[in-house]
């Protein structure tokens, strides 16, 4: 969580950085803040100006209007709380007691408490309560006591620090350098002519230079006028890096004329899940090729177990993996929460294979059960989107989504992304290990090619769901049910309802209704089902009975031409008849449609809702 910005150069910093700080607001919007260090015409000297404020970059914005912003070094930074309030002073840059160094932070420093009470006895005064401000006073305070230079001081800092961190430090007597390191936090460094900028992904550097360099851990980037980029360790031993080339437009993280980039990525689902399919999914030849799997065949087909690991969506997504996976390839697969995984001491072995899936690629927790699943010697396969990112590069092999960055909070096309990467891997699986019959994989196969058509009529179904969504924006509580694969389509429903509306809102299987939720269900709670024709239709019938007969309002997500359900529910939306197993992507567009339009009409911020964050990089 929280973005950071730098920039070094000949160009004004100050609209680089904010335009950065925009483009990573989806990392934490609790506050930002900026640290500029310019020539005082009036007394020759430098000035470190810095200016915080509570809330989103437009708040700093108006708040530096009339400010002198002038300068052509800088750091900035747009955060997400985990020690201290969000208020101004807990903003980020946090600078030294004298005022000499400024600090941009992502990540978290444990130790910080013990830390800062040594400082304090050293006579040193804090000013904000962050775990932040420890690190700039330590840097400034080593600097100080052993006569270090900046560079030298922010190395010895830094063995000092548990935990994670993405830093960026200027210091006002010394305007030629901007200094830069990370520990389990990304840091990209872009290379431009006589410039150096620096950000916690690539979308603010993009329009600048299409050159970067990706920081590993425990390496120090030291970006000086006039001079190459140097990299070093902790025990300043030079690393040599190679520059990598950026694959990325800033159309894909411009809205593009849409209000919000949650529309905006939900209608591009066609064309995404068109990329996700292509040069891999081959119905004409009746093959998939999905290279990190057929490199790595016979590890794949000797596993005697699946373990996926994941958060959020992508743990939904993980669910309706397992029962793919379990179903084409007679695995058996089970789906874990990277948080509690990596701390229960889970039994593993090298005839594990263990599936990493993350949209961001670096979300803390997900990151730590992967690599422990590695030192366990379980095979590491990672199902990603953000390209170059910490995941994956971690894993031993993977897919990429390739749907494009995704924005919005709420995820969208990277769910459908992850679940279409999932398919192609349990058919391109379920093929090499005769799980299914050629002519079963034959027919899914086809299926899963006409997905971007089925999308695009699915799509279709917006007006009505705009319509429909105002009787839902007075609810306070929402049920969403499904069974089998529409199931973790429930849970993923209800995640969109309450991340972006904050209606609380529940995704269970449709029959455990009855042991417990049914208790809830009255005319003022709305209940979601996904009631699409397959094996499970008639127990779903029973449980809308169910709820019916307690005057529950119920929507259904139903099958084109149904009229039995159309009879029987309050409202519908009929989406095309399509394979259960491909239930979850076309299901889950109409819910992400739901969401939005409650959002909206409530007025809530769909891209940024409170409290949450886009890539969560602290556990
Ligand atoms: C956050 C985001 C969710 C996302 C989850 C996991 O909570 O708000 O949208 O599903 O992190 O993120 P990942 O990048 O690992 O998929």
């Amino acid at each position: 969580m929280c973005g950071i910005v730098g920039y070094i150069g000949h160009r004004e910093a100050c609209p680089i950085l904010i335009k950065g700080l925009k483009r990573l607001e989806y990392r934490g919007y609790d506050s930002a803040g900026i640290a500029l260090i310019n020539k005082n015409k009036e007394t020759n000297q430098f000035d470190l100006n810095i200016y915080k404020a509570k809330g989103k970059v437009a708040d700093l914005e108006a708040m530096m209007a009339n400010k002198d912003i002038s300068g052509t070094l800088g750091i900035a930074h747009t955060r997400w709380a985990t020690h201290g309030e969000p208020n101004q002073i807990n903003a980020h840059p946090h600078f030294s007691e004298d005022k000499d160094i400024a600090l941009v932070h992502n990540g978290i420093i444990e130790n910080y408490a013990t830390l800062k009470e040594t400082l304090k006895q050293e006579g040193v005064e804090f000013s904000s309560t962050t775990d932040t401000e420890v690190l700039v006073q330590l840097i400034s305070f080593l600097r100080k006591k052993f006569s270090l230079d900046l560079v030298a001081a922010i190395q010895l800092a830094l063995t000092k620090v548990v935990g994670a961190y993405a830093i960026a430090v200027i210091e006002k007597s010394k305007p030629e350098v901007l200094v830069a390191a990370r520990k389990s936090s990304p840091l990209v460094v872009g290379l431009g002519e006589d410039e150096f900028f620096l950000a916690s992904d690539a979308t603010p550097i993009i329009e600048y230079t299409k050159k970067v360099i990706y920081l590993e851990d425990e390496e120090i980037a030291i970006l000086e006028r006039g001079h190459d980029i140097k990299i070093t360790d902790l025990k300043n031993v030079e690393i040599k890096h190679d520059v990598s080339e950026l694959d990325l437009s800033i159309d894909a993280i411009e809205k593009g004329g849409y209000p919000h980039f949650m529309i905006k990525e939900i209608f591009e689902q066609p064309q995404t899940i068109k990329n996700c399919l292509s040069g891999r999914l081959h119905p004409e030849s009746n093959s998939i090729i999905l290279s990190g799997v057929m490199d790595n065949l016979s590890r794949f087909v000797n596993a005697k177990r699946i373990i996926i690991v994941a958060c959020g969506t992508s743990w939904h997504a993980a669910l309706i993996g397992e029962h793919l996976i379990e179903e084409f390839c007679r695995i058996p697969v089970e789906v874990e929460y990277a948080s509690e995984f990596r701390y229960r001491n889970p039994v593993l072995s090298p005839d594990d294979i263990v599936i990493a899936i993350s949209q961001s690629g670096e979300t803390a927790d997900t990151l730590a059960a992967m690599q422990l699943a590695r030192h366990a010697g379980a095979f590491v396969f990672g199902i990603c989107n953000a390209v170059g990112s910490s995941i994956a590069r971690n894993t031993d092999a993977g897919a990429y989504i390739h749907v494009g960055p995704e924005i919005g909070v709420a995820s969208t096309k990277a769910f459908s992304g992850q679940v279409t990467v999932l398919i192609m891997l349990a058919l391109c699986l379920a093929k090499s290990k005769n799980t299914l019959s050629p002519k079963e994989i034959k027919e899914k196969i086809k299926q899963v090619s006409l997905l971007p058509q089925y999308i695009e009529e699915t799509l279709k179904l917006n007006p009505i769901i705009e319509k429909i969504a105002k009787y839902f924006t007075y609810a306070h509580n929402c049920i969403y049910l499904g069974r089998g694969y529409n199931f973790p389509v429930a849970l993923e429903g209800a995640l969109k309802l309450k991340e972006i509306s904050y209606i609380h809102a529940e995704g269970y299987p449709a029959a455990e209704m009855k042991h417990g939720p049914i208790a809830l269900i009255d005319q003022d709670m709305p209940v979601i089902v996904i009631g699409t024709r397959n094996d499970m239709y008639e127990k779903v019938i029973s449980n809308i009975q169910e709820v019916k007969s307690r005057q529950g309002r119920i929507l259904g997500v139903i099958s084109q031409g149904d009229t039995t359900l159309r009879d029987m529910l309050d409202y519908y939306l009929e989406v095309p008849k399509v394979p259960h197993f491909l239930d979850p992507i076309i299901c889950s567009i109409p819910l992400q449609l739901l969401s939005y339009h409650v959002a909206v009409a409530k007025g809530k911020d769909v891209d940024q809702p409170r409290n949450l964050a886009k890539s969560v990089t602290v556990e």
